[in-house]
């Protein structure tokens, strides 16, 4: 399958990156509006790929998008130091009525994969702009919150993040709400499994564990600038899911009839996806405390979301 990404930037390059080396994609084409930047950026991520793939990598404009199943959307601006993800909203916003446009005009059966921030409402955007079904606007949500819970967890129990079962839910931001209670090692609660090896999930670690996964793009942010490896692997991950018709469980952000009493709210919630986007979406059952948390993000996502005109 032939991928795009729009935004030839560091989330955009560190995804096509990614998705290179994995061998995912038959083709890659970066589009920027800095053609020399998309050019720079193809050839650089062509040069590693054949130690590991056959895959093509190219630079060209939104007509070499023709044919593509997948594209991903990584064009905006990033957050600067201490800036919240809801305040590039605006500035992404402008940004993304030119680009989804151009996009459907070259690839109108393609997969849109959002990764601009704030990502659920970019996503929310997309899908009005463009009018396609839900399950073909995906963002990549949460799925990177869950993957820096996963990793924590696993470090915390001396076990593979692979082998933890947990999601952060909701916002891909300040309000998201880390499901602690159906976390799980394996088979076993990731509390019973804590205790059977003598390393309780107390609350100080819980505490711990929390600010790491909710402030970790901050504290990235303070020492490097932005992000961007860390969603290169979780796009690419997207990818391949849809490429391979996995029918994996990923945390992505779509938009949702109805969560927690607030109806058509574009969040993350574990969902089914393979080649047709998103098959289905899990429900988890939550504690009432985690379930007043994640109406809260609903209800917080729902208000940027209709605030802004497409
Ligand atoms: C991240 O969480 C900034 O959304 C980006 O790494």
């Amino acid at each position: 399958m032939k991928v795009g990404i729009v935004g030839a930037g560091m989330v955009g390059s560190s995804a096509g990156f990614a998705l290179a080396l994995s061998g995912t994609a038959t083709e890659i084409v970066l589009v920027d509006v800095n053609e020399k930047l998309a050019v720079a950026q193809a050839q650089d991520i062509a040069h590693a790929t054949p130690f590991h793939s056959a895959t093509k990598v190219s630079a060209g404009d939104y007509d070499a998008l023709r044919g593509a199943g997948i594209v991903i959307l990584a064009a905006g601006v990033n957050q600067k130091p201490g800036e919240t993800r809801l305040a590039l909203l605006e500035r992404n916003a402008a940004v993304f009525r030119q680009v989804v446009a151009s996009v459907l005009a070259a690839a109108p059966d393609a997969i849109l994969l959002v990764a601009a921030n704030p990502v659920d409402v970019m996503t929310d955007i997309a899908a009005r702009i463009s009018g396609l079904p839900p399950e073909r606007v995906i963002g990549s949500g949460t799925i990177l919150d869950t993957a820096r819970f996963r990793s924590l967890i696993g470090r915390h129990l001396g076990i593979s993040p692979q082998s933890v079962h947990a999601y952060v839910l909701g916002e891909h931001g300040d309000s998201e709400v880390l499901a602690w209670s159906n976390a799980r090692a394996g088979s076993v609660s990731v509390d019973d499994f804590a205790a059977q090896i003598g390393r309780p999930i107390d609350e100080t670690v819980r505490a711990r564990i929390d600010d790491d996964v909710r402030n970790a793009a901050y504290r990235i942010i303070e020492g490097k600038g932005s992000t961007y490896y860390g969603i290169g692997g979780g796009l690419s991950r997207i990818v391949k899911a849809i490429v391979l018709d996995q029918h994996a469980i990923l945390s992505v952000s779509i938009r949702t009839d109805r969560v927690e009493g607030v109806e058509h709210v574009t969040l993350s919630l574990p969902r089914v996806v393979g080649r047709a986007g998103v098959i289905t979406t899990l429900h988890p059952e939550l504690t009432p405390a985690e379930r007043v948390a994640l109406q809260r993000s609903a209800a917080l996502l729902l208000d940027t979301a209709s605030a802004v005109q497409v």
